[in-house]
């Protein structure tokens, strides 16, 4: 028994994420802040971790925290201080892309999309300004369409080189809510997406991950908003579970899973 429990651990020791070039979309806080913690630790030496949000000052902290907790060494970290929402800030986690592709002959490019907005939550009829409609749109949809695109041109497919693509979705992907239709409409045409991605492309893997209701900003602007308290996950445990399906890279592409199921 003692020696089946030894081996099961050292298995689960030995297993990484590779050698991989990691971006992070919405890194600054929440659910993005915890899963740069739990990739940093996953990544093998002279792996790149590309961490972006708007919060400039945010990225820093967290950079520093983990260069502190695994050794400046062992892991590049760039902070990338861009607004997805616009075309400028898609362009420059591109460019900065660009430079490790460079530099780094990676043989994992995973990319997590998190970055996203709740958006008004209010009736339908009070959606009349396209100009609004679009903004969200474009970074909640646009930017994680044109970022996905842009890597997966930049890393093509070669033997021996990984490609994971993350889209991080919500149960409002699929269940009707009246009242959230921005939050719902860009959740369902990210996973639609990500779908036919993984239908054109089999040699990405493309995982679809609705991450629990979370203990973020988020929430707290739910909460404000609506008046509704959910009872709330730390973002580490959600974290910790996708980065284990990850590492089991057992989910058939494409694949919508939910903390709750996996
Ligand atoms: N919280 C939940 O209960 C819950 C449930 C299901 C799904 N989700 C999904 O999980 C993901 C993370 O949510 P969360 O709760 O962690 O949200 P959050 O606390 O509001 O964090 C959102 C992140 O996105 C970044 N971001 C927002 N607007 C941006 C922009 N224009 N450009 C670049 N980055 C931007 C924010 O950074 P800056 O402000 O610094 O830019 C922040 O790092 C989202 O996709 C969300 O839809 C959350």
């Amino acid at each position: 028994f003692e020696f089946d429990n030894m081996s099961r651990i050292c298995t689960t020791n030995a297993r990484t994420l590779g050698r991989g070039l990691c971006i992070i979309t919405g890194a600054s806080k929440g659910l993005g802040r915890a899963l740069a913690h739990e990739a940093a630790h996953l990544l093998e030496p002279s792996s790149v971790l590309l961490l972006v949000a708007r919060s400039g000052a945010l990225l820093k902290k967290l950079r520093e925290e983990l260069q502190s907790s695994i050794g400046q060494q062992q892991l590049e970290i760039h902070c990338i201080t861009a607004d997805l929402s616009t075309k400028e800030g898609v362009n420059t986690t591109l460019k900065v892309a660009r430079k490790q592709k460079v530099l780094n002959e990676t043989d994992h490019v995973l990319l997590i999309n998190n970055a996203a907005s709740l958006g008004a939550i209010s009736a339908f009829e009070s959606f009349t300004d396209v100009e609004s409609v679009n903004s969200y749109l474009s970074l909640n949809v646009s930017s994680a369409l044109a970022l996905t695109a842009g890597i997966l041109q930049m890393f093509p497919a070669r033997p021996g080189l990984r490609r994971s693509v993350v889209n991080i979705s919500s149960t409002f992907a699929q269940q009707v809510s009246p009242s959230w239709v921005l939050y719902c409409t860009g959740k369902a045409a990210r996973k639609m997406m990500f779908n036919v991605l993984a239908e054109e492309r089999p040699d990405v893997k493309v995982l679809n991950y609705s991450p629990g209701p979370l203990d973020t900003e988020m929430q707290e602007e739910i909460e404000r908003v609506t008046g509704i308290a959910y009872h709330l996950l730390p973002c580490q445990e959600s974290a910790v579970k996708l980065m284990k399906l990850l590492l089991d890279n057992e989910f058939a592409s494409g694949v919508h899973l939910d903390f709750f199921d996996v």
